[in-house]
């Protein structure tokens, strides 16, 4: 027998979304045509102009730790880039570090701000680390549902009132994934108002804010007069078609970025050198191929929308942001689990349980549009195939 492991870990549970990913991988594996629409990143490649700079860093030798902070000039690229287009201002110096992925920014985030018996309150549905990172936190994770009958919009009330002087931050996932809501500002700022009430801080994940396609693009930070309670993680991944370049960044106080700063000392240091360099030239170089990924994710946002509306026993809150749309299947047979696996065993297509994004999650599916029109066209036809056989039971 192998020594215990630790609680922290324990607690942890290897997600639903996991699971349908891995079934899929297998069954694809074994020759079969699958529509996968469970997968959350873009399927363009990284633009050009991107990977000719991190080859050209590579070759000329910048292939050493760069500061744990980053390095200046992508810093710099990043405090222009998050005030030209996210209305956030910060000094590149104290206020920004560059991270590997929006995911060790989180995660670091969470560390320094959370002890052990504090708690990370997450509106639900949402992205399932966030509980997972709260975990490895030694913190206790608090789903505050939101309502399926207002398309998950954000609930000021329901998340003050899970507010008390034992909570260390707020997720807020703007545009969501997985409901691909864009949070009404003035929510927002009754958010962090409460946050400044009770000495806390709001975390806003906004690594989708780049694919916002209804309403501002607004940073959380730049819609509050109290920004200092405020840590911003955004990325490269999702905007710029480089999630294996892993090149996040978070932005906040300066007390809390040079905490986050030092403590990547024991965990990955820096970034990789030449991702950091890919990174620069993606936000200062040619925006067209970005723009181009923009109006291809818009156009498939809108054929989305059209196909749900005019699919019977179809439904889901409008998608204003990120690539996700969140179907409802609540008035299917089956829980949302069950419902993915019939799916795809049954049809060939693969979708995300909305379980896996928290309870109230439940009665719905995730469904990514990171997925050209032709597949998104013979997604659709194999879930209307499903529901013209009632494979779930009469709906619509
Ligand atoms: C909501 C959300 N936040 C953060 C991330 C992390 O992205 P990355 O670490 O690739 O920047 C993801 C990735 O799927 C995500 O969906």
């Amino acid at each position: 027998m192998t020594p215990a492991l630790s609680d922290r870990v324990r607690a942890c549970e290897v997600s639903s979304i996991r699971h349908m990913f891995d079934l899929a991988d297998r069954e694809a594996r074994e020759g079969r045509d699958l529509v996968r629409l469970e997968i959350g990143e873009p399927d363009f490649d990284t633009p050009a102009h991107v990977t000719e700079a991190a080859t050209e860093a590579a070759r000329a030798g910048h292939t050493h730790y760069t500061s744990n902070a980053g390095l200046p000039s992508l810093r710099e690229a990043i405090s222009q880039t998050l005030s030209r287009e996210y209305g956030l201002e910060t000094d590149p110096e104290t206020e920004v570090v560059v991270t590997t992925g929006g995911m060790e920014a989180l995660h670091l985030a969470m560390l320094t701000i959370a002890d052990p018996d504090t708690e990370i309150v997450c509106p639900t549905p949402t992205w399932p680390n966030y509980l997972t990172q709260a975990r490895l936190a030694s913190a206790t994770p608090v789903e505050v549902p939101l309502d399926p009958d207002e398309g998950f919009a954000l609930d000021p009330d329901r998340v003050i009132d899970t507010m008390g002087e034992d909570t260390a931050a707020v997720v807020l996932c703007t545009p969501s994934n997985p409901t691909g809501r864009v949070y009404d500002a003035a929510a927002i700022e009754r958010v962090v108002e409460a946050a400044v009430a009770n000495d806390t801080y709001v975390i806003a994940d906004e690594v989708y804010a780049g694919l916002t396609y209804d309403g501002s693009r607004r940073s959380v930070a730049a819609l509050t007069d109290a920004p200092e309670h405020v840590l911003t993680v955004h990325s490269c991944s999702k905007t710029y078609a480089m999630t294996g370049w892993r090149v996040g960044w978070l932005s906040g106080p300066a007390e809390v970025v040079r905490e986050v700063t030092e403590i990547r000392e024991s965990t990955t240091a820096s970034t990789s050198s030449i991702s950091q360099h890919g990174a620069i030239a993606a936000l200062t170089g040619p925006q067209e191929p970005i723009d181009g990924m923009y109006d291809a994710f818009e156009e498939r946002r809108d054929y989305v929308i059209d196909r749900i509306d005019a699919i019977e026993g179809l439904a889901a809150p409008r998608p204003e942001g990120a690539f996700y749309a969140f179907l409802d299947v609540r008035e299917w047979e089956g829980s949302s689990l069950a419902i993915a696996e019939s799916l795809l065993t049954d049809y060939g297509v693969v979708c995300a349980p909305g379980g896996g994004f928290g309870d109230a999650g439940e009665g719905f599916l995730r469904l990514s549009f990171a997925n050209g029109l032709d597949r998104l066209e013979e997604g659709f036809d194999r879930i209307e195939r499903a529901l013209e056989d009632e494979a779930f039971g009469p709906v619509g």
